[in-house]
């Protein structure tokens, strides 16, 4: 279930028999020469449109900005700071909390994101301390990597130049998804050097391409669509799994 294809009375109806909403999270951001600018918030879309077709999900807008600051020396990138990334993710919560909702699973698709969205729910969290509101609410980060059953299968899909930013295994995503947006080029150095993540003309500087140790040309469509299947029904376990916690006694 889509909550923008749905109206307000559908939403209601749905909280009458679950509180847990599916948020897509991602950024915009080079992707290299051949992955899109959207890759980080398309994926968990993907993934989370897929799982919502046959599990009993409620998949929420997808939050397509995020924490790349770094990736700015290439056109096209949209970022937020980590400060401004907060107070959105802290307005979207307080926004879903206000209907009902008790438990907001973020489906993620940006390693950098990651410490920022823990630093929102503390922020969360410690407002619901001060307040000293009742137990129950409870967020939820998961990267879509990390979803069971995915790595395994991008292990054997790309035993080597898999790396960390524009991998072969997000991209393959995308192209299952978008075939009409594959795009090619010529990868020189064909494996992507790595090093660490700073400011953004360091980074140009850097990774000349955009790349951090991929080799993106093993991406396919029907690699993607095998990751897809897997990363869809491991979300379902996964939400059904945090739905059915309950607040100790
Ligand atoms: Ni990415």
């Amino acid at each position: 279930m889509l909550l923008h294809l749905s109206t307000w009375q559908e939403i209601e109806d749905y909280l009458a028999r679950s509180r847990t909403v599916v948020i897509p999270i991602g950024s915009n951001e080079q992707h290299g020469p051949t992955g899109l600018l959207g890759t980080d918030w398309m994926c968990p879309e993907i993934i989370a449109n897929a799982a919502q077709k046959t599990g009993d999900l409620l998949v929420a807008p997808t939050f397509n900005i995020g924490m790349a600051q770094h990736h700015l020396g290439f056109p096209g990138t949209i970022a937020l700071r980590p400060s401004t990334f907060m107070a959105a993710i802290g307005d979207w919560c307080k926004s879903l909390a206000y209907h009902g909702f008790e438990k907001i699973y973020f489906l993620n698709g940006h390693g950098g994101n990651v410490a920022t969205i823990e630093a929102a729910f503390s922020e969360l969290y410690a407002e619901a301390s001060y307040a000293g509101r009742p137990r129950g609410f409870a967020c939820k980060l998961k990267n879509w990597w990390e979803l069971k059953g995915v790595m395994a299968i991008a292990q054997r899909q790309f035993p080597t130049g898999h790396g960390s930013h524009a991998t072969p295994s997000e991209i393959a995503v995308t192209q299952w998804a978008y075939p009409d947006a594959i795009k090619s080029a010529n990868y020189a150095p064909q494996v992507a050097p790595t090093g660490p993540i700073r400011e953004a003309l360091d980074f140009r500087a850097r990774y000349a391409d955009g790349r951090m140790g991929s080799d993106p040309g093993q991406a396919t469509p029907e690699k993607g669509g095998e990751l897809v299947a897997q990363a869809a029904a491991s979300l379902i376990a996964d939400v059904a799994e945090f739905s059915a916690e309950v607040a100790p006694a």
